[in-house]
């Protein structure tokens, strides 16, 4: 599958046809999508309210806190564009949605017991198969989504082989990129709607349906430190409550939960 056969595909697509996915672009390989991303909202002034930039390849893939994100061929890594239209106040409740929106349809399509581990890495088996990087600027979202698909582990650095996984791996056979990235618009779509029926609220019971470590003890790692408490669930606007060894419910807004499996 090369970019020019994922460009026709995502035009021909009769289920993107009535999508609000009005501007996609696909490359073979580029620095970062997301990089690319903001510098269409900037060059391009858009007059739509939703986009994509798709790249198969990425030589500068950014990751969460400042660190890189590991692109290889045969991968999927994607930025959308969202168009805010939720109330200032509202803003922090939309981060966990892709995370949401991909394991769900890992779950629904190819039956793999994806899970979201809080905001937004989506695990397979306990090991990372998605990274999710939010960013907002103005009244733009742009959220970046890399889901390791076909790519061999070899190809990931030495220190990273141990935690993550890949749709294959875990499949043991290949995955149609094609497939995966217009399932992928398709449940975005509906979730950015779901989010806005729900007055610009998480949906609550449907991520702790897919919530890693929930009821259970997990690293957590805060603006002051990391500690050990009991994940106990999500609020509305996408805060993490975990119960610490004094018994307290907090909400944590700044962070994430930290474990995953090694092999
Ligand atoms: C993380 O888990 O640290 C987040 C990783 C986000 C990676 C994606 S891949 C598509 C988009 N472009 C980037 O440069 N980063 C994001």
């Amino acid at each position: 599958m090369n970019a020019q056969q994922l460009q026709e595909m995502l035009q021909c697509s009769k289920a993107l046809a009535h999508s609000p996915w009005t501007s996609t672009q696909v490359h073979p390989e580029l620095d970062s999508t997301q990089k690319r991303a903001w510098q269409t909202i900037q060059e391009a002034s858009p007059h739509w309210t939703m986009g994509a930039v798709v790249a198969l390849q990425q030589n500068a893939g950014r990751g969460r806190l400042g660190r890189t994100w590991s692109s290889p061929p045969g991968n999927i890594y994607v930025s959308t564009m969202v168009r805010r239209n939720e109330p200032p106040t509202k803003s922090p409740s939309w981060a966990p949605l892709a995370g949401l929106a991909v394991a769900s349809i890992l779950r629904r399509y190819w039956s793999l017991p994806a899970q979201v581990k809080w905001p937004n890495d989506v695990l397979v088996n306990g090991r990372k198969i998605c990274g999710v990087l939010n960013e907002a600027r103005g009244e733009w979202r742009v959220t970046g989504i890399g889901i390791n698909v076909n790519s061999n582990l070899h190809h990931f650095p030495d220190e990273l082989r141990p935690i993550v996984t890949t749709m294959a791996e875990e499949l043991s056979h290949p995955v149609d990129l094609a497939s995966l990235l217009e399932l992928l618009l398709i449940e975005l779509a509906a979730r950015e709607e779901q989010f806005r029926s729900l007055g610009f609220s998480l949906p609550v019971d449907d991520y702790l349906e897919v919530m890693a470590f929930l009821g259970q003890p997990a690293q957590i790692s805060l603006p002051g430190g990391e500690s050990v408490a009991v994940v106990t669930g999500v609020r509305e606007d996408g805060a993490l409550i975990v119960r610490n060894d004094r018994g307290e419910l907090l909400a944590v807004t700044v962070g994430e939960v930290i474990h995953v499996r090694k092999r």
